[in-house]
């Protein structure tokens, strides 16, 4: 991942190791699927891989090059396969460390660190952040984002340590919304 732009670069990884961490010293589950899934979930995602998604192969390879048993790589590739926002309903239910990993990741598009993410995305796909007027939902925007997507994450969590993060996160982003519009505005 050490390569990648826009969000997903290994501090994505390690952030989401940490937030994972945190919440399975909460809610338990086993550690250690927790982290090998925390470290491969982005690994194969079809975005890194022209479209095609790579995430249970890449993980069997990389699993199977160390010394890991085989039930520990079936969990860790199902979570892995299964964790994209984007699969929603075609997704298979994850087990609770796969719903811990997936709330890490998604705490990880909130707060201060979800605002630079957000902007980082805008800078190398050319969106602007926000637009006069009412046009946040005609152009895609980086504000008309939160709306769309980042405001209604919590809703989705799994786990209560993660909703109990992302309530602080998403204040501070509210907070951080209110005052760059009163600034926009002037
Ligand atoms: P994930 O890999 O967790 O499924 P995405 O690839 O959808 O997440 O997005 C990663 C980050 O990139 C998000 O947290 C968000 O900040 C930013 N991002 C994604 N899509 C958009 C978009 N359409 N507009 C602005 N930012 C976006
Ligand atoms: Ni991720």
């Amino acid at each position: 991942m050490t390569g990648q732009q826009a969000g997903h670069g290994f501090d994505h990884v390690g952030r989401v190791l940490r937030s994972a961490r945190k919440i399975q010293a909460e809610v338990g589950g086993d550690r250690t699927i927790v982290e090998l899934a925390a470290l491969l979930h982005d690994v194969g995602d079809a975005k890194f891989h022209d479209g095609i998604e790579m995430s249970a192969a890449l993980t069997r390879q990389i699993l199977g090059e160390l010394d890991v048993d085989e039930d520990t790589v079936d969990h860790v590739a199902q979570i892995v396969d299964n964790i994209s926002f984007r699969k929603g309903s075609d997704a298979e239910p994850l087990s609770l460390e796969g719903q811990i990993v997936q709330d890490a990741d998604r705490l990880d598009a909130l707060g201060a660190i979800g605002i630079v993410r957000t902007i980082e995305y805008g800078a190398v796909f050319g969106q602007p952040f926000h637009v006069s007027g009412n046009n946040d939902a005609a152009q895609k925007t980086g504000l008309g984002h939160f709306d769309e997507k980042l405001f209604r994450l919590h809703a989705l969590l799994n786990t209560e340590p993660a909703r109990r993060m992302a309530r602080q996160r998403e204040a501070f982003m509210r907070t951080f919304v209110d005052q760059f519009l009163a600034e926009w505005e002037g």
